[in-house]
């Protein structure tokens, strides 16, 4: 992988509410490599936005990072710096120069208050050396840069005076402004209708291309990551069960979590998009984590006596660069049963049965 701009590690996130804690992001690693897209995939309530969001240290109260390490580039130079336990300071610093968020509705994150050209000014004034004018200035620039016609009268605009794109749009060279080498785009296009979700998505394509940006796409349409994303990672409750470089994963998917979402999705390449279909049964309550493997009472490859008893450990392979959460692929793994060779939508649920035999 070229250069790590991000290197996230055993990443715990949680909520200590009356009734429970809510371990939102439970052991998550990640990496991103300089200028590459990585896109994280998965159901509502899986924990992508916490986890984006304790990237940069921006999680809620009561939410609270309870463990592991948010290795980035140190702002002062050199090499990493840890954001766990960094200081104010850095952390700002790093949202200054290093990596920028975009969110899903544009309008909760700008000021109904105040013009673009404001917004976006301050931003720079605020990470960079110059005068008012200058930093007009390059706010027009920016503004021609993600696609909004005629800037330099935009730049006047109020954020109700645009639409929905448009205002993506501005979001996105906000985030620009400071330069950063990872964007981190939390299902910037749910909002939008399709054709502006395309010209969104394209742009950010584009701005890796021209600028060597790397980008964090959450998103939970696979057709969407099948376009973008160099690598996919899939997370169920709170943590990355799968991923690898995203041609591999969509060919030969191997836990069952993406297979059942990559069930009915169109074919890499096709050019259809389509949206996740509904894994069978739900994502459990916040409260009520499952024992063990956190998918055993949803996956169609169960194995009783195995699957509610043991949280599985990540397992490398079969290419470089893959990895999985399953007990079906650790030393012994599902060896009673074909299942690593089950193919997705097999019906693989007469796991129970076989297992008996096993006591
Ligand atoms: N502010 C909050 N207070 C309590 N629980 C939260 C809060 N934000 C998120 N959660 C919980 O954390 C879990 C992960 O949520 P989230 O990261 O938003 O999922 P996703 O982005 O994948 O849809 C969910 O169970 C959600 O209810
Ligand atoms: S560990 Fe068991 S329950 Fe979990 S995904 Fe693998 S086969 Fe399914
Ligand atoms: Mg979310």
């Amino acid at each position: 992988m070229s250069e790590t701009v991000l290197r996230v590690k055993d990443l715990r996130t949680q909520f200590a509410l009356d009734d429970g804690v809510v371990k939102a992001v439970d052991g998550v690693d990640l990496e991103i490599g300089r200028g590459e897209v990585l896109a994280v995939v998965g159901e509502s309530g899986c924990g992508k936005s916490v986890m984006a969001r304790s990237i940069l240290r921006l999680v809620d109260k009561p939410g609270r990072i309870t463990g592991g390490e948010i290795w980035v580039r140190d702002p002062a130079g050199g090499g990493l710096v840890d954001l766990v336990p960094a200081d104010v300071r850095t952390v700002r610093q790093v949202r200054g120069k290093r990596i920028a968020m975009v969110f899903q509705e544009p309008m909760t994150s700008m000021s109904p208050m105040h013009t673009l050209g404001n917004q976006i000014g301050e931003a720079i004034l605020l990470h960079e050396r110059v005068t008012k004018a200058e930093a007009r200035e390059r706010t027009i620039e920016l503004l021609g840069r993600v696609g909004i016609p005629a800037p330099e009268r935009r730049v006047d605009a109020y954020p109700f005076q645009m639409s929905g794109g448009m205002l993506q749009r501005a979001m996105i060279a906000m985030a620009l402004s400071c330069n950063p080498e990872l964007l981190i785009a939390d299902e910037p296009t749910t909002a939008l209708d399709t054709t502006t979700q395309a010209q969104i998505l394209e742009l950010l394509d584009s701005l890796r291309r021209d600028l060597g940006m790397a980008v964090m796409l959450i998103t939970h349409d696979l057709g969407v990551a099948a376009r973008l994303a160099d690598r996919i990672a899939v997370m169920y409750l709170g943590s990355v069960v799968e991923h690898g470089d995203t041609a591999s994963v969509f060919r030969a998917p191997r836990h069952p979590y993406t297979k059942a979402l990559l069930g009915s999705v169109p074919k890499l390449g096709s050019g259809s998009r389509a949206r996740l279909t509904p894994v069978r049964g739900m994502v459990p309550h916040a409260y009520q984590r499952p024992t063990g493997c956190p998918f055993h009472p949803r996956c169609e490859e169960f194995m009783a006596g195995r699957c509610e008893v043991t949280v599985p450990r990540p397992t490398a392979g079969p290419e470089p660069g893959r990895e999985v959460r399953c007990l079906l692929y650790e030393d012994g793994g599902g060896s009673h049963k074909n299942a690593g060779l089950s193919k997705a939508g097999d019906s693989a649920g007469d796991g129970t049965g076989d297992s008996e035999g096993d006591a």
